[in-house]
């Protein structure tokens, strides 16, 4: 499988959300310049924390699952841990949320400012153990970078 060049992926990314003021417009080019440069992967986005709950926001792939309660399903996991998480095989995590049946394997970042949780981004893959501890240092310095990047006053869905 070809590996990521991340050192390109990140510097992409930093031109395209430099100086941008608005949130889903630089959730929605990360997810795509994700999307475009991983390899095996389905899905590619962001949820973000409204209330209680994680809500839809901008991806790439298949429509997907719009609101995920805290503490539910991979994303809703860690984002209340606020700790990363690689699922080698979703079928066998519990209460692993399916919005897209071709998914197999996934990892999760959760993104926080401020000590407080704002969203996740989550990557799907169509195969299994997709993701390893390279892929999850790599994205998130990614997120970290997003989060950074952010105002204070994050979004409003
Ligand atoms: N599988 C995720 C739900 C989101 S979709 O994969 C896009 C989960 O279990 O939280």
């Amino acid at each position: 499988m070809k590996r990521t060049n991340y050192n390109e992926l990140i510097s992409e990314i930093k031109e395209l959300i430099e100086g941008v003021p608005y949130p889903i417009t630089n959730y929605a080019n990360v997810a795509a310049a994700i999307f475009r440069s991983l390899p095996n992967i389905n899905w590619a986005g962001f949820y973000l924390m409204e209330g209680d709950s994680l809500i839809l926001g901008p991806f790439q792939g298949k429509p997907a699952c719009v609101s995920i309660p805290l503490g539910k399903g991979v994303c809703g996991t860690a984002i209340k841990e606020k700790e990363s998480m690689i699922v080698n095989d979703v079928h066998s995590f519990p209460g692993h949320i399916a919005c897209d049946s071709d998914s197999r394997s996934e990892i999760v970042i959760p993104m926080v400012k401020n000590n407080k949780a704002i969203g996740v981004l989550d990557i799907d893959s169509p195969i299994l153990n997709r993701f390893d501890e390279n892929d999850k240092i790599e994205l998130e310095k990614i997120v970290q970078f997003l989060a950074d990047s952010l105002p204070n006053l994050v979004h409003n869905i």
